[in-house]
């Protein structure tokens, strides 16, 4: 059964929206956002975009990296997470090469994990963060009745949501490398000290970050928790894109269920050039029904004739969302 982005809304944990840049992934995220909270749920705006504009859409100074209540609206929080946070200590971990100190040459049991932990691509550090974000909230199960994630375009989500693979394949590889490992320095231990060395084990560390990464995997593959929201607009390069965006989805088993199509051009006849705007429109929306109708609420907005940011505007945008 297709729910519709209310009863998502009023009954998930987690939405996400996303698609092409400029579409209004940001506005429609934050007058759901509004939407929600009036409707008595705790919600938690969140903006994974590094290039953030939240705030400009809620019309809101926000502090990077700090949750803040959202003005007049109580129920609802945002926050925009700050990527810059922890980068140093990223970016050391990253330049760790496990091969450096290694008097044995490449003839042990362990240099073929250590090959193929090597030629897997660490993620890049937006998403990583954005990721780190993500999984805090979900593992927490926070505060929050909901958790409305405001993600950048496709290409940075996409990489984002392939991060719980990435990752937890990732830190498989380690902490098999360091159980191989460990019996060899367990020998040498034994050999040449009496004394064994108590401390904190960061492969304890990474066993726990494996299981939020793996629980966090489920919440999100779950459609009675997660629902991944799509926006587009009505032209070519959109379409192209929700295909994209959908072979994702699809790819990471995250459920989706709604597509917003925003910004068509009203009817108008005395602007011959907004008219032909709108005639290309329609006809792409004809295919966008078409491919869609079936499998997805389809929700369509007008363009309007201003921007939209701040309350009034964003509860305006909200009338044609959720009538
Ligand atoms: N239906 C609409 N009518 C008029 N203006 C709109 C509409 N939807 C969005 N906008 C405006 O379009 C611009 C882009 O919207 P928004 O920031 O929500 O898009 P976005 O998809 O989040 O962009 P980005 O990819 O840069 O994050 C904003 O100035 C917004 O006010
Ligand atoms: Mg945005």
């Amino acid at each position: 059964m297709k729910k519709n982005l209310k009863s998502l809304l009023s009954q998930n944990k987690f939405i996400l929206f996303g698609g092409k840049g400029g579409v209004g992934k940001t506005s429609i995220s934050s007058a759901s956002a509004i939407w929600a909270a009036e409707h008595g749920r705790k919600t938690l705006i969140i903006s994974t975009d590094p290039a953030h504009s939240l705030g400009d859409s809620l019309d809101q100074k926000l502090p990077k990296g700090e949750t803040v209540q959202v003005e007049n609206v109580s129920n609802l929080y945002a926050l925009e997470i700050n990527p810059k946070i922890n980068l140093d200590e990223y970016q050391s971990a990253m330049n760790v090469n496990p091969l450096e100190s290694m008097p044995f040459g490449n003839s042990l049991p362990f240099m073929e994990d250590i090959g193929s932990f090597a030629s897997m691509n660490p993620p890049g550090i937006d998403e990583a963060m954005a990721f780190g974000k993500v999984l805090e909230f979900i593992e927490t199960e926070s505060d929050y009745d909901l958790v409305i994630f405001d993600t950048a375009p496709t290409g940075h989500t996409l990489r984002l949501l392939a991060l719980p693979d990435l990752l937890s394949g990732w830190i498989g590889k380690l902490i098999s490398l360091r159980l191989k490992l460990g019996k060899i320095f367990g020998m040498f231990k034994k050999m040449f000290s009496k004394t064994e060395v108590e401390g904190e084990d960061p492969f304890e560390m990474f066993k726990k970050l494996k299981n939020s990464i793996v629980n966090a995997r489920d919440e999100l593959k779950d459609p009675s928790k997660t629902s991944f929201i799509i926006v587009m607009i009505s032209e070519a390069m959109a379409l192209y894109e929700t295909e994209r965006l959908l072979s994702g989805l699809y790819q990471y088993e995250i459920p989706f269920s709604n597509i917003i199509v925003n910004q068509i051009f009203p009817e108008s006849i005395d602007c011959k050039f907004c008219q032909s705007r709108r005639n290309m429109q329609l006809k792409n929306l004809k295919e966008i029904r078409y491919l869609y109708e079936d499998d997805f609420n389809l929700i369509e907005i007008p363009l309007f004739d201003t921007e939209i940011s701040g309350y009034e505007q964003l509860k305006k945008l909200g009338k044609y969302l959720f009538q």
